[in-house]
């Protein structure tokens, strides 16, 4: 028995990898994985009836917990941001990955199947975990260079009900932390993105007249209450997707530039991804010294892209975490955000280990003799008003 472990979504591509696998590669067992990260339940059930009905054997694995914990979590303290994407897919693909290779190793297969394409940046992240192991690895899609109408065709003679695919020209993704819309229409930059992509986030313009203030509680550096009552990270996440939602917050229309060079249109609906990072990064604001901030902020860049390509196992990926673990240690305190038509705005904050003091910045206060700021002037610039001089005697 030769057989196969697919990390599978339910959607066509890694469907019509099914029978593909049989008819073309040749392989006894077929064994799907789904991964739950959160995607929609509806998602969820088709992927698990699919497998069930067209593979060998299929495993459906929760790992919603563990991708809080231990993969979202350390986004939130590094403010994980390429060039505007929140990340949530590149974040999701090792853990994938790793499940996807446990069930092979447990299943004693010889090789493991992914449905990415060749021109985006999933195949690059799912592979860079599973070459850490010693197993073929299959992409069909990528290998067989197809096409949507022949997957369609293909699929129709297998006897397989598409997903609908003519009514929704877009290729979705979509798990706790993010939901991406590209294709279609969406390809061409001039195209103004119609309110359908939308399903996590109303129109802000229709939204609420009303304003909303919520506020959030970190401790070193995770978000851990919510209007001061204590959630697990899966509700919290949900929660403020929905309240988020409700405002309009969290849109992005970005052009993005991939792994290969490819520049790429996306759009995201990412409200809990906007309220979370932007108040865990005011919150640093009050907290971090300012050199600490200017180095963090170098050090979240590189993060950022050592994630959006895949490389977690780069052990430069691992030093980054723990000088951004030290820093989060006096990351505790609470943010009030306003939400309202589209926008999360920081409007409150504090924490025990603040450095800012009302008492020496106020205008009503004197604890500060301005006089000594004097001294100081006298050095700042020197340099420079050093070298103006000298050109202004030479000319
Ligand atoms: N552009 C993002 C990334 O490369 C998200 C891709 C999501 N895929 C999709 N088919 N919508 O990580």
């Amino acid at each position: 028995m030769v057989k196969v472990v697919l990390s599978y979504s339910g959607g066509l591509d890694t469907t019509v990898c099914i029978p593909l696998l049989r008819e073309k590669y040749g392989f006894d067992e077929i064994i799907s994985v789904t991964v739950d990260v959160g995607q929609p339940q509806e998602d969820l059930k088709i992927a698990e009836e699919r497998g069930k009905k067209l593979s060998d054997k299929h495993y459906t694995i929760n790992a919603k917990k563990e991708f809080v914990y231990d993969y979202l979590f350390p986004l939130i303290k590094a403010n994980g941001d390429y060039e505007g994407y929140l990340l949530g897919h590149a974040i999701a693909r090792p853990l994938i990955a790793r499940k996807v290779i446990e069930v092979a190793l447990k299943e004693n297969a010889e090789a493991v199947a992914h449905g990415c394409t060749g021109k985006g940046n999933d195949q690059l992240r799912f592979e860079n975990i599973f070459r850490e192991y010693d197993l073929r690895i299959i992409a069909p899609m990528r290998d067989l260079n197809l096409t949507r109408e022949w997957e369609i065709e293909y699929a129709m003679e297998h006897g397989i009900d598409v997903p609908a695919t003519k009514e929704k020209p877009w290729s979705i993704d979509e798990n706790l932390w993010s939901r991406s819309i590209e294709g279609g229409d969406l390809e061409n930059p001039l195209t103004i993105p119609p309110e359908d992509i939308y399903e996590w986030t109303v129109n802000p313009a229709e939204s609420s007249e009303h304003p909303e203030f919520i506020t959030i509680g970190f401790d070193k550096g995770i978000p851990v209450t919510l209007n001061d009552e204590s959630m697990d990270g899966v509700s919290l996440i949900k929660t403020l997707n929905e309240i988020g939602g409700k405002h309009g917050v969290g849109r992005t229309d970005i052009i993005e530039d991939r792994v290969l060079g490819l520049k790429a249109r996306e759009n995201y609906e990412h409200p809990a991804a906007t309220i979370l990072i932007k108040a865990h990064r005011d919150l640093e604001q009050l907290v971090l010294s300012r050199k600490e901030l200017k180095f963090k902020s170098l050090v979240e860049q590189e993060w950022a892209e050592l994630v959006y390509e895949g490389l977690v196992n780069e052990p430069l990926f691992a030093d980054l975490n723990a000088f951004i673990d030290e820093t989060q240690q006096r990351v505790t305190g609470t943010v009030t955000v306003r939400l309202y038509k589209g926008n999360a705005s920081v409007v409150a904050r504090d924490s025990p280990f603040k450095l800012y003091s009302q008492e020496l910045v106020s205008f009503d206060s004197v604890s500060i003799d301005q006089k000594d700021a004097e001294g100081f002037i006298k050095f700042h610039g020197l340099q420079g008003r050093l070298m103006k001089r000298i050109f202004s005697k030479k000319s």
